[in-house]
Protein backbone atom coordinates (compact mmCIF):
# COMPACT_ATOMS: atom_id res chain seq x y z
CA UNK A 1 0.00 0.00 0.00
CA UNK A 2 1.31 3.60 -0.73
CA UNK A 3 0.76 6.34 1.71
CA UNK A 4 -2.61 7.81 2.30
CA UNK A 5 -2.27 12.08 3.10
CA UNK A 6 -5.69 12.50 4.83
CA UNK A 7 -6.17 16.68 4.44
CA UNK A 8 -9.44 18.48 5.26
CA UNK A 9 -10.57 21.64 7.67
CA UNK A 10 -9.84 21.41 11.12
CA UNK A 11 -11.94 19.00 12.95
CA UNK A 12 -12.97 17.00 10.04
CA UNK A 13 -11.56 14.14 11.29
CA UNK A 14 -8.26 13.74 9.97
CA UNK A 15 -6.47 12.59 13.23
CA UNK A 16 -9.48 10.09 14.69
CA UNK A 17 -9.13 8.20 11.07
CA UNK A 18 -5.71 8.57 10.94
CA UNK A 19 -5.58 6.72 14.36
CA UNK A 20 -8.15 3.93 13.17
CA UNK A 21 -5.96 2.95 9.95
CA UNK A 22 -2.69 2.76 12.44
CA UNK A 23 -4.66 0.46 14.97
CA UNK A 24 -6.52 -1.83 12.62
CA UNK A 25 -4.31 -2.02 9.10
CA UNK A 26 -0.91 -1.62 10.61
CA UNK A 27 -0.11 1.62 8.71
CA UNK A 28 2.58 3.65 10.12
CA UNK A 29 1.00 7.19 11.30
CA UNK A 30 2.15 11.03 10.84
CA UNK A 31 0.39 13.64 12.60
CA UNK A 32 1.82 16.61 11.25
CA UNK A 33 0.90 18.77 13.48
CA UNK A 34 2.64 16.76 16.07
CA UNK A 35 5.88 16.20 14.25
CA UNK A 36 6.12 20.23 14.21
CA UNK A 37 5.31 20.74 17.39
CA UNK A 38 7.86 18.02 18.36
CA UNK A 39 10.71 19.26 16.09
CA UNK A 40 10.10 23.11 17.33
CA UNK A 41 9.53 21.75 20.86
CA UNK A 42 6.42 24.09 21.09
CA UNK A 43 2.96 23.72 21.01
CA UNK A 44 1.21 24.64 17.54
CA UNK A 45 -0.27 27.89 19.04
CA UNK A 46 3.10 29.03 20.37
CA UNK A 47 4.77 28.93 17.15
CA UNK A 48 2.27 31.14 15.57
CA UNK A 49 2.91 33.73 18.12
CA UNK A 50 6.37 33.72 18.46
CA UNK A 51 7.68 32.82 14.55
CA UNK A 52 4.13 33.35 12.51
CA UNK A 53 1.94 31.65 10.41
CA UNK A 54 4.46 31.86 7.53
CA UNK A 55 7.19 30.23 9.54
CA UNK A 56 4.80 27.25 9.74
CA UNK A 57 4.03 27.38 6.75
CA UNK A 58 7.59 26.78 5.80
CA UNK A 59 8.43 24.07 8.45
CA UNK A 60 4.98 22.08 6.85
CA UNK A 61 6.22 22.09 3.74
CA UNK A 62 9.64 21.16 4.52
CA UNK A 63 8.09 17.84 6.76
CA UNK A 64 6.02 16.83 3.62
CA UNK A 65 9.11 17.11 1.14
CA UNK A 66 11.12 15.01 3.95
CA UNK A 67 8.01 12.08 3.62
CA UNK A 68 9.00 10.76 -0.08
CA UNK A 69 10.49 8.01 0.85
CA UNK A 70 7.91 6.64 3.77
CA UNK A 71 5.73 3.46 3.03
CA UNK A 72 2.27 2.48 3.97
CA UNK A 73 1.93 5.43 5.84
CA UNK A 74 -0.99 7.64 6.63
CA UNK A 75 -0.58 11.36 7.14
CA UNK A 76 -3.07 13.29 8.91
CA UNK A 77 -2.49 16.79 7.56
CA UNK A 78 -2.46 19.95 8.74
CA UNK A 79 -6.01 21.95 7.93
CA UNK A 80 -4.11 24.21 5.86
CA UNK A 81 -1.30 21.90 4.21
CA UNK A 82 -3.16 21.23 0.87
CA UNK A 83 -3.51 25.48 0.32
CA UNK A 84 0.07 25.21 -0.99
CA UNK A 85 0.91 23.78 -4.63
CA UNK A 86 4.02 22.18 -3.50
CA UNK A 87 2.68 20.43 -0.87
CA UNK A 88 0.30 19.05 -2.86
CA UNK A 89 3.22 17.96 -5.51
CA UNK A 90 4.90 16.41 -2.66
CA UNK A 91 1.85 14.47 -1.75
CA UNK A 92 0.52 12.98 -4.78
CA UNK A 93 4.50 11.76 -5.79
CA UNK A 94 3.92 9.21 -2.59
CA UNK A 95 0.53 8.26 -2.38
CA UNK A 96 -3.26 8.99 -2.34
CA UNK A 97 -4.56 11.60 -1.43
CA UNK A 98 -8.09 11.63 0.54
CA UNK A 99 -10.24 14.63 1.55
CA UNK A 100 -12.61 13.99 4.73
CA UNK A 101 -15.23 16.42 4.00
CA UNK A 102 -17.62 17.44 7.13
CA UNK A 103 -20.46 20.59 7.01
CA UNK A 104 -19.20 23.59 9.21
CA UNK A 105 -22.07 22.69 12.13
CA UNK A 106 -20.24 19.39 12.19
CA UNK A 107 -16.49 21.00 12.49
CA UNK A 108 -17.94 23.39 14.81
CA UNK A 109 -19.43 20.68 17.23
CA UNK A 110 -16.12 19.15 17.04
CA UNK A 111 -13.33 21.92 17.64
CA UNK A 112 -15.53 24.40 20.11
CA UNK A 113 -14.32 23.31 23.03
CA UNK A 114 -10.24 23.36 21.95
CA UNK A 115 -7.83 26.14 21.89
CA UNK A 116 -4.91 24.74 19.98
CA UNK A 117 -6.11 25.81 16.52
CA UNK A 118 -5.02 29.56 16.56
CA UNK A 119 -6.75 30.20 13.26
CA UNK A 120 -10.02 29.35 15.31
CA UNK A 121 -9.28 31.17 18.38
CA UNK A 122 -12.03 34.30 18.98
CA UNK A 123 -13.22 33.18 15.77
CA UNK A 124 -14.83 30.10 17.23
CA UNK A 125 -18.37 30.17 15.20
CA UNK A 126 -20.22 28.45 12.73
CA UNK A 127 -20.23 31.07 10.68
CA UNK A 128 -16.61 31.62 10.38
CA UNK A 129 -15.93 28.15 10.16
CA UNK A 130 -18.32 28.24 6.99
CA UNK A 131 -16.71 31.34 5.49
CA UNK A 132 -13.13 29.59 5.35
CA UNK A 133 -14.38 26.32 4.28
CA UNK A 134 -15.99 27.79 0.75
CA UNK A 135 -12.70 30.01 0.42
CA UNK A 136 -10.61 26.81 0.92
CA UNK A 137 -12.57 24.46 -1.02
CA UNK A 138 -11.64 24.83 -4.04
CA UNK A 139 -8.05 23.47 -3.20
CA UNK A 140 -9.14 20.99 -1.45
CA UNK A 141 -11.09 19.18 -3.78
CA UNK A 142 -8.49 19.83 -6.74
CA UNK A 143 -5.99 18.70 -4.39
CA UNK A 144 -7.98 15.49 -3.48
CA UNK A 145 -7.64 11.94 -5.10
CA UNK A 146 -10.81 11.03 -3.86
CA UNK A 147 -13.30 12.98 -1.24
CA UNK A 148 -15.06 10.98 1.91
CA UNK A 149 -18.07 12.32 3.80
CA UNK A 150 -17.72 12.38 7.28
CA UNK A 151 -20.76 14.02 8.60
CA UNK A 152 -22.86 11.77 10.95
CA UNK A 153 -20.39 8.72 10.33
CA UNK A 154 -18.36 6.22 12.17
CA UNK A 155 -14.61 5.96 11.93
CA UNK A 156 -15.17 2.32 11.13
CA UNK A 157 -17.50 3.35 8.41
CA UNK A 158 -15.16 5.71 6.96
CA UNK A 159 -11.67 4.08 6.80
CA UNK A 160 -13.54 0.69 4.95
CA UNK A 161 -14.63 3.51 2.48
CA UNK A 162 -11.09 4.78 1.96
CA UNK A 163 -9.12 1.47 1.91
CA UNK A 164 -12.03 0.20 -0.57
CA UNK A 165 -11.81 3.81 -2.82
CA UNK A 166 -7.76 3.47 -1.96
CA UNK A 167 -7.50 0.02 -4.39
CA UNK A 168 -9.30 1.39 -7.00
C1 LIG B 1 -4.53 24.70 10.53
C2 LIG B 1 -4.95 23.48 11.02
C3 LIG B 1 -4.35 22.86 12.21
C4 LIG B 1 -2.92 23.34 12.41
C5 LIG B 1 -2.85 24.83 12.41
C6 LIG B 1 -3.40 25.45 11.11
C7 LIG B 1 -5.21 25.27 9.33
O1 LIG B 1 -4.37 21.44 12.07
O2 LIG B 1 -2.09 22.81 11.40
O3 LIG B 1 -3.59 25.28 13.51
O4 LIG B 1 -4.66 26.18 8.69
O5 LIG B 1 -6.30 24.77 8.97
P1 LIG B 1 -5.70 20.52 12.22
O6 LIG B 1 -6.40 20.57 10.89
O7 LIG B 1 -5.14 19.18 12.51
O8 LIG B 1 -6.51 21.10 13.32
Amino acid sequence: MRNIFLIGFMGAGKSTIARWLYRHQGMRLIEMDEMIARQEKMSIPEIFETKGEAYFRELETALLESLGQQENTVVSCGGGAAMRQCNVDAMRKSGKIVYLSASPRTIYGRVKNSHDRPLLEGNMNVGYIAKLLEQRLPKYLAAADLTVETDGRRAEEICGEILERCKE
